[in-house]
C-alpha cells in the first residue's frame, strides 16, 4: 500500500515535473514569439517610414514641378503692357459711356482712392490717371508687379485692367475682384477722364 502510493507519488512527480518543463519551453517560445514579433514591428516601421518618405518625396517632386507650371499659366494668361484684350471680348469704343453712372462705379473704388491729386490712401490718388505711366504717383509705395508692370494708362487698358485687375498685373495689392460688365467699366473711366 506505501509503495503503491509512493510510486504513484512519483508519477505525479515526474508528470509535474514534465508540466514545469514544457511550462517554460512554451514560455521560451513565447518570448522567442515575442522577441521576432517586435523584431518585426520594428522592422516594419523603418519599412513603412521609408515608405513614407519615398511617398513624400514625389509629393513634393509634383508639387515642385507643378509650381512653375502654374506660374507659367499665370504669366501666359498675364496680357503683355500693349494688349488690350478683354477676357469678355468687349472694346471700349463699341460701349456708349454715362459718366453720371461712373460716378456712381466709383463708389467701389472710393474705400482705396480718391480724385483729389496728392491724396493717397489705401491705393494710390487716381488725378490725371488717363495717360499716366503705372506706379508713378509719388509718395505711393507701390507693388513690384504695379511699378515694373511698363503700362500707361490709357483708356483701353485701363478699360482690361478693371475687368480683373490680377490678370492684368498679376502680384498687385489691388484687392479688387474688378468690374465684369462692360458698361460699368466704360463709365467709370468716364467719370475719371473728369472727375467732379
Ligand atoms: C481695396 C482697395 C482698392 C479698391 C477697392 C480699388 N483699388 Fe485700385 N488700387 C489699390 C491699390 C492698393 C493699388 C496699388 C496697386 C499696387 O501697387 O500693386 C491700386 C492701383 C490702382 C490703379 C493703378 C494706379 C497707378 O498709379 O498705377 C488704378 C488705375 C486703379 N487702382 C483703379 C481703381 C478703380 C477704378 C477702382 C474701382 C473700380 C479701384 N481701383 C478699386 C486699391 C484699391
Amino acid at each position: 500500500m506505501f509503495n503503491y502510493l509512493k510510486r504513484r507519488c512519483e508519477r505525479v512527480v515526474s508528470f509535474s515535473e514534465k508540466g514545469m518543463q514544457m511550462k517554460l519551453k512554451f514560455q521560451y517560445l513565447a518570448l522567442t514569439a515575442a522577441t521576432m514579433l517586435l523584431a518585426s514591428c520594428g522592422g516594419g516601421g523603418s519599412e513603412e517610414k521609408a515608405a513614407a518618405d519615398s511617398a513624400a518625396k514625389p509629393a513634393e517632386t509634383t508639387a515642385a514641378a507643378a509650381a512653375p507650371a502654374a506660374a507659367g499659366a499665370a504669366s501666359a494668361a498675364a496680357p503683355t503692357a500693349d494688349s488690350t484684350d478683354t477676357l469678355d471680348g468687349a472694346k471700349l469704343a463699341s460701349v456708349t459711356p454715362d459718366a453720371a453712372h461712373g460716378k456712381q462705379i466709383f463708389m467701389q473704388c472710393k474705400t482705396c482712392h480718391a480724385v483729389e491729386a496728392g491724396k493717397n490712401m489705401i491705393g494710390p490718388s487716381l488725378a490725371g490717371i488717363i495717360g499716366r505711366a503705372a506706379g508713378t504717383v509719388t509718395g505711393f509705395n507701390y507693388s513690384a508687379a504695379n511699378k515694373n508692370s511698363g503700362i500707361t494708362w490709357s483708356e483701353e487698358k485701363l478699360f482690361q485692367y478693371l475687368e480683373k485687375p490680377m490678370r492684368v498685373v498679376p502680384g498687385t495689392k489691388m484687392a479688387f475682384a474688378g468690374l465684369p460688365k462692360a458698361q460699368d467699366r466704360a463709365d467709370v473711366i468716364a467719370y475719371l477722364k473728369a472727375p467732379n
